[in-house]
């Protein structure tokens, strides 16, 4: 029997964060190397351009996200990387499950009602600033995982909804046409807590409260002496559950330093000290890596044949999707 197929997109939005690698890089990662599934990653460019309107940025964008990527671990060989915009078929999905998508679907969609609320909030018109991009993103979504006929989608909590949608949409295609689209299963990763940032808050961007996954050693340093402590005397024994910085430790370390910086803690630890040892911890996992990104970042065209040898790949299954549903709906 043939493996079953998990896709995932990677919007490109820069250079990720350590939260980002927790949540959803090394668990795609990690899935992908179980050899358990046929995989597809893919960078959803088009998803950017929603709200990335500066070409020389966007194209940054979606090298930092590639080379990241790679650089923590994916291994082309495993996984078919390539870039949403380089199959446009896609775009000829988009369109025919459109018209499969009542508008009420997109109508509760929350990133869209995010948007009216908060123009609401400040007595704006309630679709200030949404462009059609925005409203009809699940769409874009959808067409996306239907294009391979995904089985399994590994994504983020906040994305469920977008894999609920795709359901309803291939349902609404299915009840007209017979089981053409398949309906996928969307997998979020239970136990996976979510990183805090350097504030105590989730770790975002917008918050200003992040690691960037390839800072040199000076900024790692810079940003870990950021991490909010209290003024307790080093000798105070410390609980490691309610510390910050033990629990980025002990995401990173392995199982034995995370025991050996407990004890440390229950005998008394220095925040200085704990700091230190956060640093040493992080800056010796993510040296490699950190070289491999530069290395790629200068060598652009590494990363640009990567995705060239995922298209020859993905592009023909897509093709052969396209001309089937082409003769099923009967414009051919
Ligand atoms: N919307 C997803 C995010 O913001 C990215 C994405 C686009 C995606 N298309 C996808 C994820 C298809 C899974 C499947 O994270």
């Amino acid at each position: 029997m043939s493996k079953k197929i998990c896709l995932t997109g990677v919007k490109p939005t820069g250079m990720p964060h350590l939260g980002n690698y927790i949540g959803a890089i090394k668990p795609a990662i990690d899935m992908a190397n179980s050899g358990e599934y046929e995989s597809y990653y893919f960078i959803a460019d088009y998803h950017s351009l929603v709200g990335v309107h500066d070409p020389k940025l966007l194209r940054s964008y979606i090298y930092e996200v590639a080379a990241a990527w790679l650089a923590m671990g994916l291994d082309p060989k495993k996984v078919t990387l390539y870039k949403q915009s380089d199959i446009p078929e896609i775009l000829e999905l988009h369109w025919i499950t459109s018209c499969f998508t009542v508008k009420g679907l997109m109508n509760r969609a929350h990133a869209y009602k995010a948007s009216v609320q908060a123009n609401l909030e400040q007595e704006r018109d309630e679709d200030h600033g949404v462009n059609m991009g925005l409203f009809t993103y699940p769409i874009l979504m959808a067409s996306d995982i239907m294009i391979l006929n995904a089985d399994v989608v590994p994504v983020g909590a906040d994305q469920l909804q977008h894999i609920e949608i795709a359901r309803d949409i291939a349902t609404a295609f299915n009840n007209t046409y017979g089981n053409k689209l398949k309906l996928p299963k969307g997998i979020v990763r239970e136990g996976n807590k979510l990183l805090a940032g350097l504030d105590g808050r989730k770790m975002s961007k917008s918050y200003n409260n992040h690691i960037p996954l390839f800072s040199t050693e000076k900024e790692l340093k810079k940003l870990i002496n950021r991490i909010t402590t209290d003024s307790s005397d080093p000798s105070i024994p410390k609980n490691p559950e309610e510390s910050l910085i033990f629990d980025f430790y002990s995401e990173f370390a392995t199982v034995d330093q995370t025991e050996a910086l407990r004890t440390w803690y229950l005998r008394g630890i220095g925040w200085g000290e704990a700091k230190m040892e956060l640093l040493s911890v992080l800056n010796s996992m993510l040296a490699g890596p950190r070289e491999i990104y530069a290395e790629l970042m200068a060598n652009p065209k590494k990363i640009d044949f990567i995705l060239e040898e995922g298209q020859a790949k993905v592009r023909p299954q897509a093709q052969k999707l396209i001309n089937d549903l082409k003769h099923t709906i009967g414009v051919r």
